[in-house]
């Protein structure tokens, strides 16, 4: 039976290039579970957009003298195109800057209000006597009140992940001169986070299958008790308030960045003319999943499961598969440092897939991973190009000259023949349940080691010497063979989009991969086998160190 799977995907800040970073933590591994649905032939909503909002984006505009919507628009064309190139199959990605999400944001924001959950009440904001402007999230720093980072934001600690108001720091300053803000009182609406805390404890409780680094990092911070949220600032870049006498604030923009997740559901519904469409994925048996990285645990798992049981009707998230971090040759990254791989840089030098691969096999599910050119050099040449594009393309060429190219007809299967071929159903089987749980590491391996069987069986048929005296026998064998690239075809698509495609087309099969379905499409003897290129490159040993010497360094388009 088919299902409803939406896939809501974290909102990346549209005030610098995406990285490997956001691609390890939420891109692909959402990209890999919508694909995988698809072919499974369940009903898919994969949803995005530019988080154009809050400090990132207005602290980007003032270093660079330019308006924000300036900032916004260059980053937003920036990711469409990388996620053209990257192929993050997304159904819609739009920004938080439409009227329809301002419309929805409010929706929500008087809904609440209506229901007593959002409040009014007085608030000292920071002001630096020094720059004579109020101060908002993250123009704040100072030292974190529970785990003593000294550079916490006025937002957030990095270090600990926890939410923080910004009179919740210690040995407040400036961002921009360091001066020591002080507090004057001014007007907010606050959001009753302190009414949800019983019913998201029980909530939390029966998220057993959540990933255990997410669950205990929530209860962690329910454990503290919840403490109610401002959810306006007193800054003019965002979406209005709709309440007389706040014309001249905003909504805090991690209020609004959430409720994108409906908005854009709602937009991709009227962008395809049938204006409920979107309903399916929000409610009844509907399973939504929240693809972010470990730094938005909370508003995640905690702030918009209380927003949505305020609103009543829609459904709270089913999981949450937060990442963790990815590092860089073994640092942490850091765009300030310029201590990372830009997605836009590497897509203009690479392939995709090899990165795609690189980052499922090792993606940072559990605990962190690290990203290094000599690993990425060696998984390109020694796994994607040795284990499956040699199988593809030594395969592939014997038969195309061999067998006039056209897939060769079996004989009798030997139980080898039947092994391997039953390996390959297994394979499918354990691979569909694991992407069904987002296992998406386990999940890449257990499809690699069916190639390297293949190869192994393969080497032991040794097709090449019985060509000569038993043609049957050199047949079988590539029938076999064949049989199994279909079967890595299909198991590796969702995380080797391009390069499946064609593989599908080399093996003779019309069209598009995703109508295929995920089962073992086996070829038929006499479909013709168009001339075969290889699947993959080698990259030369020299780009390490012409890479590596990168990072660190200025980037040429920064101010
Ligand atoms: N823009 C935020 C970030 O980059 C993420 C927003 S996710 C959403 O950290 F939930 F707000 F959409
Ligand atoms: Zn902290």
């Amino acid at each position: 039976m088919s299902e409803h799977i939406l896939i809501a995907v974290a909102w990346p800040y549209a005030n610098g290039s995406l990285h490997l970073g956001h691609i390890a933590g939420a891109y692909l591994p959402a990209d890999i579970f919508a694909r995988y649905h698809r072919l499974k032939g369940d009903e898919v909503l994969m949803v995005s957009g530019s988080d154009q909002h809050g400090t990132p984006i207005t602290l980007r505009a003032e270093q660079e003298n330019k308006s924000p919507q300036e900032i916004v628009s260059r980053y937003h064309q920036e990711f469409l195109d990388c996620w053209e190139r990257l192929g993050i199959s997304f159904d819609l990605f739009t920004t938080t800057g439409t009227p329809n999400h301002t419309q929805v944001a409010h929706d929500i924001f008087l809904r609440l209000l209506n229901k007593g959950y959002i409040y009014k009440d007085a608030m000292p904001q920071a002001y630096c006597p020094q720059c004579q402007r109020f101060l908002p999230d993250r123009y704040l720093e100072g030292t974190c009140p529970y785990c003593h980072f000294p550079e916490a934001r006025g937002d957030q600690c990095d270090e600990c992940g926890r939410t923080l108001n910004p009179s919740d720091l210690l040995d407040l300053r400036c961002r921009l001169c360091s001066a020591t803000p002080r507090f004057e009182v001014s007007e907010h609406f606050f959001l009753r986070l302190s009414a949800f805390e019983d019913r998201l404890k029980s909530w939390l409780r029966g998220q057993a299958h959540w990933r255990q680094n997410v669950l205990n990092f929530t209860l962690g911070i329910l454990e503290g008790g919840l403490k109610d949220r401002a959810i306006t600032r007193d800054i003019e870049w965002g979406v209005a308030v709709p309440q007389p006498g706040f014309e001249g604030k905003r909504i805090y923009v991690w209020f609004e960045a959430v409720i994108g997740y409906l908005s854009a559901s709602k937009e991709w519904a009227t962008l395809r003319g049938d204006a409920a469409a979107w309903q399916p994925f929000w409610r009844n048996e509907a399973r939504s999943f929240y693809f972010i990285g470990k730094d938005n645990i909370p508003f995640h798992t905690l702030i918009w499961p209380a927003m949505l049981m305020g609103y009543e009707s829609l459904n709270l998230p089913y999981d949450v598969p937060a990442n963790e971090f990815l590092t860089i040759e073994g640092r942490r990254l850091s765009t300030s440092r310029n201590w990372a791989v830009w997605l836009p840089e590497y897509l203009r030098r690479y392939e995709p897939d090899p990165l795609r691969y690189f980052l499922s096999v090792s993606m940072p599910e559990t605990g962190d991973a690290d990203f290094s050119w000599r690993e990425f050099l060696r998984r390109n040449n020694d796994e994607l190009v040795a284990t499956y594009g040699n199988l593809a393309h030594r395969v592939l060429t014997f038969a195309h000259r061999n067998f006039a190219g056209v897939v060769p007809a079996s004989g009798e299967l030997d139980s080898q023949d039947q092994g391997l071929l039953h390996k390959a159903q297994t394979t499918l089987g354990s691979v569909d349940k694991l992407l069904y749980h987002c296992h998406f590491k386990e999940g890449i391996r257990a499809a690699m080691s069916l190639a390297q069987e293949a190869n192994r069986y393969l080497d032991d048929k040794a097709p090449w010497k019985t060509i000569k005296q038993n043609s049957q026998a050199a047949a079988t064998a590539i029938y076999v063979a064949l049989s199994l690239l279909s079967a890595l075809k299909t198991i590796l698509y969702p995380f080797l989009p391009f390069s499946s495609q064609k593989l599908h087309n080399f093996l003779g099969f019309d069209g598009k991969i995703e109508a295929a379905g995920w089962g073992l499409q086996l070829p038929l003897s006499g479909q013709k086998l168009p001339a075969p290129q290889p699947l993959f490159d080698k990259l030369d040993e020299s780009i390490v160190a012409e890479e590596t010497s990168r990072l660190g360094c200025k980037k040429l388009d920064e101010p």
